[in-house]
């Protein structure tokens, strides 16, 4: 077959950038340990605020190990509870799930971005270094309200 010699430096370019990108995507998961939500750990939707594992909605909790862990609900269209402090230098984390559809949980100006999905927990682990007032918002489409869903996370000086 006769492909053209244009042609074929398009072909081998195209193949080229496919490699770079899937390279990029295997060394940044080996250098910056990324994954996408787990989704392992199950729940039922109906049952978030009377399930144990999300009985301490609001208070941070102190782990054995230094970690504290925020527990928080999404739902149409707000977050439970939609202000939450943590203090500053320590590992955050967080236990999220969703009581209805899927709704996006980020928190700007950090790398804080996972997704909340009903049935699962979605659960990550973060170190805020500057206290602050940062925003949450939901970044999935989840309906009428959703540009209006929004929390509020205060990192406070540990001093
Ligand atoms: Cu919740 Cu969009």
């Amino acid at each position: 077959m006769n492909i053209d010699f244009y042609e074929r430096i398009w072909m081998w370019a195209a193949g080229v950038i496919i490699a770079a990108f899937i390279a990029v995507i295997g060394l940044s998961t080996v250098a910056y340990g990324l994954h996408p939500p787990s989704h392992i750990e199950t729940i039922d939707p109906s049952k978030i605020f009377t399930d144990p594992r999300f009985s301490k909605l609001g208070q941070p909790v102190e782990m054995p190990d230094g970690t504290i862990e925020v527990q928080m609900a999404a739902l149409m269209f707000s977050f439970a509870p939609n202000e939450v402090r943590v203090p500053a230098g320590r590992r955050v984390r967080f236990r999220l799930t969703s009581a209805d559809v899927t709704h996006g949980f980020m928190i700007s100006g950090t790398n804080a971005n996972t997704m909340l999905m009903p049935g699962y927990i979605s659960q990550f682990t973060t170190v805020f270094t500057r206290p602050g007032d940062y925003l949450i918002v939901c970044h999935e489409f989840c309906g009428n309200g959703h540009h209006i869903m929004s929390g509020r996370l205060i990192v406070e000086d540990a001093k």
